[in-house]
């Protein structure tokens, strides 16, 4: 593994949810000098200053200003979510009186199969008690049992004789880890609340999650693959992060965005839906002493890249992608189109992207669903909705989008890394 393929498996490693992968970008910032900001408290801001804030824990926005005054806001927003299974409430289920199983739901659109057989094990994180008695008041922490816990077990071949021939996937059913054997009984929160350094009666409630266990590995003829669980979108938010610290911003404020529950429509409070990043470029705008009128100015200054991975070609079902724009693996940058506009990509847009791939000597690929197959969406037309900036769609090109285990390029790591160092330290005139 090279060494920022190696950095990469180590960010997912150590984000096994979106509570994670927050706080371990919170722990870099930190080391990189930046300062929390508090959505409670008041802000205040320096110029040339570098600063980051935090919406429930798992969307974190961190930007730094530059020494003058700014004319505009370059963003590239990806997502810290990724389809899983949720741990439901009152977890434990017995069957068969020999096991203990766990009551799960799924969040978001997950391929099924690939959960089958193999460890995987819980994260995420608890509210536990603080204070008195009657206080109301509890803090949360992050949780991970950071061992091979459950199973989901396939059933044999001999019960379902038509197994390989499709299957239709009941999540009440056929979904259902195991957690233990019949002695585990009562045990689930106990292993939670001690990897929480707690006890069972200080939680008050919890968010976890499944998780596969599989480590992140390079393969392939040349070691041009790269492996691992939450590529999407992990590998946008670390790429353009490194790429984000790595800039020196002139005249723009830049700002590395990550929303939570992307997977799920965004429709939350941190989500992209939300005013979370209104709400930041609104007080950021009163920290300059600016008046409404510059904060519109600065916006029609402004550019987004909305940075969530996209399809490559699949070797077998070549049919499934459109006859001409076929991204492949470590072949750069994709930008995806769509004219019903569930990608934010224009010609504007477009160009501004291309010309920043130009600069970084970062080749670009595109995207676009054939003409009769739906396709998915993601977070930049939904963020438009509440700040209205030009963006455009981009992503890095994978395989097997929504599996627990999904692949990318090698290559483009380094290629995302140097187009978002190049987006935020340029000035862009694209009229
Ligand atoms: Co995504």
């Amino acid at each position: 593994m090279n060494k920022t393929t190696k950095s990469l498996a180590d960010f997912i490693v150590k984000s096994p949810t979106a509570f994670h992968a927050v706080d371990v970008m919170k722990s870099r910032l930190e080391k990189e000098g930046f300062t929390e900001l508090l959505e409670n408290k008041e802000w205040e801001l320096k110029k040339g200053g570098k600063y980051f804030v935090k919406r429930n824990d798992s969307s974190i926005i961190s930007f730094k200003l530059p020494k003058a005054e700014y004319k505009g806001f370059y963003i590239i927003a990806s997502h810290s979510d990724s389809p899983a299974f949720k741990i439901k409430e009152n977890p434990e289920m017995e069957a068969a009186g020999a096991y203990v199983t766990l009551n799960v739901e799924k969040y978001g659109g997950m391929l099924c199969a690939p959960w089958f057989d193999r460890p995987l094990s819980v994260a995420g994180r608890v509210l536990v008690k603080t204070g008195n008695k009657n206080d109301i008041s509890a803090e949360s922490r992050l949780v991970n049992i950071d061992k091979d816990l459950v199973m989901i077990p396939s059933l044999a071949i001999h019960m379902n004789r038509e197994a390989n021939d499709g299957y239709k996937y009941n999540a009440q059913k056929d979904l259902i880890p195991i957690f233990g054997d019949e002695k585990s009984k009562d045990g689930f929160m106990k292993a939670v609340a001690e990897a929480a350094g707690t006890k069972v009666e200080n939680i008050v409630s919890h968010d976890l999650f499944l998780y596969n266990r599989v480590a992140p590995t390079v393969w392939g003829a040349a070691d041009e693959y790269v492996s691992a669980g939450r590529l999407d979108d992990l590998e946008c938010a670390f790429g353009s992060f490194e790429g984000f610290l790595g800039a020196e911003n002139k005249s723009n404020v830049i700002m590395h965005v990550v929303f939570d529950n992307e997977e799920v429509g965004s429709s939350t409070k941190q989500g992209a839906a939300s005013t979370f990043l209104k709400d930041t470029l609104l007080r950021i705008n009163e920290g300059f002493k600016r008046n409404t009128e510059q904060y519109l100015m600065s916006l029609a200054e402004s550019f987004m890249v909305s940075a969530d991975n996209a399809h490559a070609i699949h070797p077998n079902y070549t049919e499934k992608a459109d006859p001409v724009n076929r991204p492949v693996m470590n072949k750069g940058v994709v930008i995806k189109y769509n004219a019903n506009q569930k990608y934010t990509t224009d010609a504007t847009s477009a160009a501004v992207c291309k010309l920043v791939c130009d600069k970084a000597k970062v080749p670009y690929q595109t995207f676009t669903n054939r003409s009769d197959v739906a396709g998915g969406s993601t977070l930049g037309n939904i963020s438009g909705n509440q700040v209205a900036i030009p963006t455009v769609d981009i992503g890095m090109a994978q395989l097997a989008m929504h599996s627990p285990y999904e692949t990318a390029g090698v290559a483009d790591l380094d290629y995302l890394i140097k187009f978002s160092k190049t987006f935020y330290s340029s000035d862009i005139a694209v009229r």
